[in-house]
């Protein structure tokens, strides 16, 4: 192996975690980002098998198998979701090739996807979660009140049977508040007003919904805190963000263990995450909320899309929260994800620091607020 101080350099300075396989799949040569992304040193790597590391059957070794095939193929996969060992699953792009000069070597780099792509990620769900509106809106308007007619002739009929008689109806009147409930979820989908944004305090919402949790669906569970008492207020409309913090304890609630359940929640503040706004600006998501429990974690199959609607593991579940969670954050400007593996889950959420509107858009406000 080469110990030109030029390769080493530049080897060294690679933005991407790259390692070197030899025929038998252990480790040759791992460079300072791979340490860092594996989380093993180079010693500690050197004395390991790659099937060891990336799973025998990986996605992994399937692409360095297809390099092997020739020399100086080169393949790769963009988006390509990596498990290690004790590690949450990272989204990464991967490119393996063959190596001409070492036959049977073969080249890895393995380039994490950033935040600004997980982003982006997350404004695709956004998009997903505005196409059922127009639909779930004219849904829930047109069997909402045929729903209650039903209801109502339900009860009517409750009232003219005798004891021991009413038992169907009794179902034909829950199921009709189940599937009022719904609608009701689904349209709030349908609600394009703009969010009222004011300052608000984000600890006092997770408060109100930590209080809210204890009290009901969360009775089983111990809540945890790190609160950063320094954090700025958020621009916020705090029925909406109370909806957020609500439908995502709820889910942490129902996967966390009926006993020895906990979740915790974390705020910080975090400068330096920007991303684009609609507007071309971009714009600086400091605020930083997690919510994490020591569920299960989100089924595989479905980590990629429970920010879609109807995505759900739930004999009951609607499929609903974390969609209407995902529009809510786009109204704000923020930015939801999550990172989970067996034993817990969290959601991340991030969002922007409220700053006075500006003296004319002021004006205008007081103006409008004048003539109505
Ligand atoms: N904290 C969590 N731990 C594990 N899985 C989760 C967690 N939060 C969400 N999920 C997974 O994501 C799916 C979608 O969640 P979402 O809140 O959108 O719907 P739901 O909880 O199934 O139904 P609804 O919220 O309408 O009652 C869930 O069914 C579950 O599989
Ligand atoms: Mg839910």
């Amino acid at each position: 192996m080469s110990t030109d101080p030029a390769f080493e350099a530049v080897w060294n300075a690679l933005p991407q975690a790259a390692l070197i396989l030899d025929e038998n799949d252990r480790f040759s040569r791992v460079n300072g980002a791979a340490e860092s992304f594996l989380g093993l040193s180079a010693r500690a790597l050197v004395k390991r098998r790659a099937p060891d590391v990336f799973g025998q059957s990986s996605r992994v070794m399937d692409l360095v198998g297809q390099a092997r095939r020739g020399a100086g193929v080169s393949v790769g996969e963009h988006g390509m979701e990596l498990s290690l060992p004790d590690r949450p699953p990272r989204i990464v792009d991967l490119h393996v090739c063959s190596l001409t000069d070492m036959p049977g070597c073969a080249l890895l780099l393995i380039h994490p996807q950033s935040i600004a792509e997980r982003m982006d990620r997350s404004l695709t769900h956004r998009a997903a979660a505005r196409s059922v509106m127009g639909l779930s809106a004219m849904l829930a308007h047109e069997i909402k009140n045929p729903l209650a007619g039903i209801s109502g002739a339900a009860q009517l009929l409750e009232m003219q049977l005798g004891d021991g008689e009413t038992e169907l109806c009794e179902l034909i009147r829950e199921e009709a508040d189940r599937v009022a409930k719904l609608l009701e979820k689904v349209e709030q989908f349908g609600d394009n007003r703009p969010a009222a944004l004011e300052p608000v305090n984000i600890h006092d919402v997770l408060d109100k919904a930590k209080l809210s949790a204890k009290s009901g669906f969360g009775q089983h569970v111990r809540f945890a805190e790190e609160f950063d008492p320094s954090l700025p207020p958020t621009a916020g409309d705090p029925d909406q963000l109370m909806q957020v913090f609500l439908n995502l304890l709820k889910n942490a609630a129902e996967a966390a263990p009926k006993v020895g359940g906990m979740i915790t929640i974390r705020t910080s503040y975090r400068p330096g995450i920007r991303m684009a706004a609609p507007s071309g600006r971009r714009e600086s998501l400091p605020l930083q909320v997690l919510i994490s429990d020591n569920g299960p974690g989100v089924p595989d199959a479905l980590k990629r899309d429970i920010f879609e609607p109807f995505v759900t593991s739930k004999a009951t579940g609607s499929g609903l929260g974390l969609a209407l969670v995902s529009k809510i954050m786009a109204d704000h400007g923020g930015v939801i994800e999550c990172e989970s593996d067996p034993g817990w889950t969290t959601f991340r959420l991030l969002l922007p620091v409220w700053s006075e509107p500006k003296p004319a858009a002021k004006a205008k406000t007081r103006k409008k607020g004048a003539t109505a």
